[in-house]
């Protein structure tokens, strides 16, 4: 990195000092001003870190104005037309794309890692009948550090990794199984003969009275879900595994607290968000009523799957799942639904209204996916259980990353106080 300085002055009494500017690779530059309290004696106020960089990172680089979207440097159009989801994990953990003999490696050590132990599988028993898959995932995924104790000395490398190998490898099996339980059927063991996407499948559906064979067209759609999810950088969830980790925590407990952030409307639930809205709506001659809704200024009301923080002018993501949207409807046939001429038809608005224009607020990657998952059957409270499996390689990378990273300090946010001054107690007889 190169080295810049800006200064800063303080108009109030003319004290100043200047400010190292750090050069990302690419990107917009940064100024280091761990430094500002004790020069100048004051903090920065950022909620929603919307300019401050918490970390650096060599994993994935986003510029949301142009929609670009790297992951390791690589385009994700190019990964999402010609790599999978576990070659792109083994890229986001170890900074290459792997050899052959590398990658055959990395999926028969994988496939090892698929089965949860057997005690926990008690704990799906225990939760209430109708409870939300995301929050079994939250439970039985912090649990796991209870039964994993020989890979949680976070001080060694090996612990580290063999860590991050389970958790890839476990999500699914626990994902299938919070999704079963509820509905009265076996937990089915993974099966080695499936990739890690139709592994997914045959866990969620298949049964064990019958042979298992995986739907081709939606295999294709999950894996491209899968990669187009795998990391985002520094997003609310990714945030939250560092924030938990830089504490010391375990990796599984970690996880649990990133599964927690997802689960969010604001974040990965939101593709769970769009179905539930689009069956509200459930005819496309309601739609002007529910966009006049979201333009209200008076109203909280949103459209859900619109707008990002990041991409301003296009989600390169979006764009990639659109196409295999509208393939997938096609193949599979689905016409004349009201729920998916509600979505084209607000697809359409939303492109053309200037409210949506001046905004660039065009539909992001959770609309999109939430229709592919729709029209694939997969229950809806799965939706975000599926966002939060993808995203666990970009997880336990940023975590190992994070790890690694002789900068990195406990988390520890400033504020800016804004309550009572100092007082003193009062007698509760005399108050
Ligand atoms: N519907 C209607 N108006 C909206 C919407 C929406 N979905 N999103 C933003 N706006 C308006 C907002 O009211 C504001 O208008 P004005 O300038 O007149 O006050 C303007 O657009 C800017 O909004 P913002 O709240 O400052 O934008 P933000 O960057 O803080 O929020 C967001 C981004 C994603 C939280 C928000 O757009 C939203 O709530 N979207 C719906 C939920 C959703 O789809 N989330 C998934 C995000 S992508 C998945 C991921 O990467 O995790």
């Amino acid at each position: 990195m190169s080295k810049n300085t800006v200064t800063i002055t303080d108009n109030r009494n003319g004290n100043k000092a200047d400010f190292d500017i750090l050069d990302p690779s690419i990107g917009s530059s940064t100024i280091d001003i761990r430094s500002l309290h004790s020069e100048l004696g004051l903090f920065t106020y950022d909620p929603g870190f919307q300019a401050t960089a918490s970390c650096k990172s060599d994993i994935t680089f986003i510029d949301g104005d142009k929609g670009i979207l790297l992951y390791r440097g690589y385009p994700i159009e190019q990964l999402a037309e010609h790599s999978n989801y576990l070659e792109t994990s083994y890229l986001l953990m170890y900074g290459e794309l792997p050899t052959q003999t590398e990658y055959q490696d990395f999926i028969s050590l994988i496939k090892k890692h698929t089965m949860v132990h057997e005690g926990v599988k008690q704990f799906f028993d225990g939760f209430h009948h109708d409870a939300h898959p995301m929050a079994i995932m939250v439970g039985v995924v912090g649990a796991l550090s209870a039964f994993y104790h020989d890979s949680l000395d976070i001080e060694d490398p090996r612990h580290r990794e063999i860590s991050a190998h389970r958790l890839l490898a476990k999500m699914p099996t626990i994902a299938a199984y919070s999704h079963r339980r509820a509905h009265g059927l076996p937990l089915l063991y993974p099966k080695n003969e499936f990739n890690f996407i139709e592994n997914f499948m045959y866990m969620m559906f298949g049964m064990p009275t019958e042979e298992y064979v995986p739907n081709p067209i939606a295999v294709h759609a999950m894996r491209l879900i899968f990669i187009l999810h795998a990391d985002h950088e520094q997003n609310a969830s990714t945030s939250t595994v560092r924030l938990a980790s830089s504490s010391g925590a375990n990796p599984f407990a970690c996880i649990s607290a990133g599964i927690a952030s997802l689960w969010g409307p604001a974040h990965g639930g939101a593709n769970e968000a769009v179905i539930n809205m689009l069956e509200e709506i459930n005819d496309p001659k309601e739609i002007p009523k529910y966009v006049e809704r979201a333009k209200d200024k008076n109203d909280s009301y949103r459209l859900m799957g619109f707008g990002h923080r990041i991409y301003k002018n296009y989600d390169p993501r979006a764009k990639i799942i659109r196409e295999a949207c509208i393939e997938l409807l096609d193949d599979l046939n689905i016409n004349n639904t009201p729920l998916f001429d509600a979505a084209r038809e607000l697809e359409r608005i939303a492109l053309e209204d200037d409210y949506f224009l001046e905004r660039n607020l065009y539909p992001n990657v959770d609309f999109y996916s939430g229709i592919i998952l729709k029209a694939l059957n997969m229950p809806l409270n799965m939706f975000t259980v599926i966002f939060a499996m993808a995203r666990t390689a970009g997880w336990i990378s940023q975590w190992m990353e994070m790890m690694e990273d002789t900068e990195q300090r406990i988390g520890r946010p400033r504020q800016i106080y804004t309550g009572a001054t100092t007082r003193d107690y009062v007698n509760r007889s005399q108050r």
